[in-house]
């Protein structure tokens, strides 16, 4: 069983004061929702990374970075490695944002060493795959998705897999009004679950958690979370509030509670 997962991507938002107001708005709220089979991250800048660390401190919510460098120290002015993240109270790493690949020029083959560096450190890497729209057109889709995965994933030994987050983000889904379509995830996530089976086992293919992000909001992440591949909702825009996250997390929570469910037969319930 897959613990399924929430998280927002703060981007280039909400320096260390506003880190501290949206941890003191989300705690409370947090106090009404049933998250307890749910994990919970936020991933703000770096600057705010010691204001949200206390601010969250004893809550579930775990803190990440945003990026990192795939070296521990050096020569390589204006970075952060993971081992600073570590010490900042980081528990995750988001690596392959779209953001970074397009403006920053960031291959998959540095996501590769960063990926081997994060686990290095103990943090662990959420690392995002998808699409672009020329991609999608030309109906490459999936064989882009097979490059990434496997260049981000090379050399990573199949027990260290299940502790990566895949996040299936379709590059033409993120930032705009809709998110891609239930049947179109569940096509690309049942192709990521296929070739984590074919390159590391059945059974890391089904403890390793894909997650969905682009575009997703608390009015279409239910039909999202809950189709049975799909592990996670990692957001953007609408969880940039507190309220906002703690509507996707209530989402979240509801879907846990369905896929536990044990079927009554199995459970050798009678009707
Ligand atoms: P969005 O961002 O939810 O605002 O589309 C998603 C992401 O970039 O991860």
């Amino acid at each position: 069983m897959r613990r399924l997962i929430a998280g927002t991507g703060w981007k280039m938002n909400n320096g260390a004061a506003a880190a501290r107001r949206y941890a003191d708005e989300l705690k409370p709220l947090l106090a009404g929702i049933e998250h307890g089979p749910v994990d919970l991250y936020v991933l703000p800048p770096f600057t705010s990374l010691p204001a949200a660390a206390e601010a969250f401190a004893g809550s579930p919510v775990a803190i990440g970075g945003q990026n990192m460098h795939w070296q521990d120290s050096g020569n390589w002015t204006g970075e952060i490695s993971a081992p600073m993240l570590v010490e900042a109270g980081c528990r995750y790493v988001e690596l392959a944002h779209a953001e970074r690949l397009q403006h920053f020029g960031e291959t998959y083959a540095q996501v590769n060493l960063k990926v081997r560096a994060a686990r290095r450190a103990g943090l662990a890497p959420i690392v995002c795959l998808g699409e672009s729209a020329d991609d999608k057109s030309a109906g490459r889709a999936d064989a882009v998705l097979a490059e990434q995965l496997l260049t981000a994933l090379k050399d990573v030994p199949a027990e260290g897999v299940p502790e990566i987050i895949l996040a299936y983000e379709p590059r033409w889904a993120i930032g705009v009004a809709e998110s891609a379509t239930p049947d179109y995830i569940t096509a690309r996530h049942a192709v990521l679950r296929g070739l984590l089976g074919e390159h590391f086992g059945a059974a890391v293919a089904d403890q390793t958690r894909i997650i969905y992000g682009g575009s997703v909001t608390p009015e279409n992440g239910g039909p999202i979370i809950a189709l049975d591949d799909v592990d996670g909702l990692f957001v953007g825009r609408a969880a940039w509030q507190a309220a906002g996250f703690a509507r996707i997390v209530a989402l979240v929570a509801a879907a846990a509670a369905n896929k536990n469910k044990i079927p009554a037969q199995v459970a050798g319930i009678r009707p």
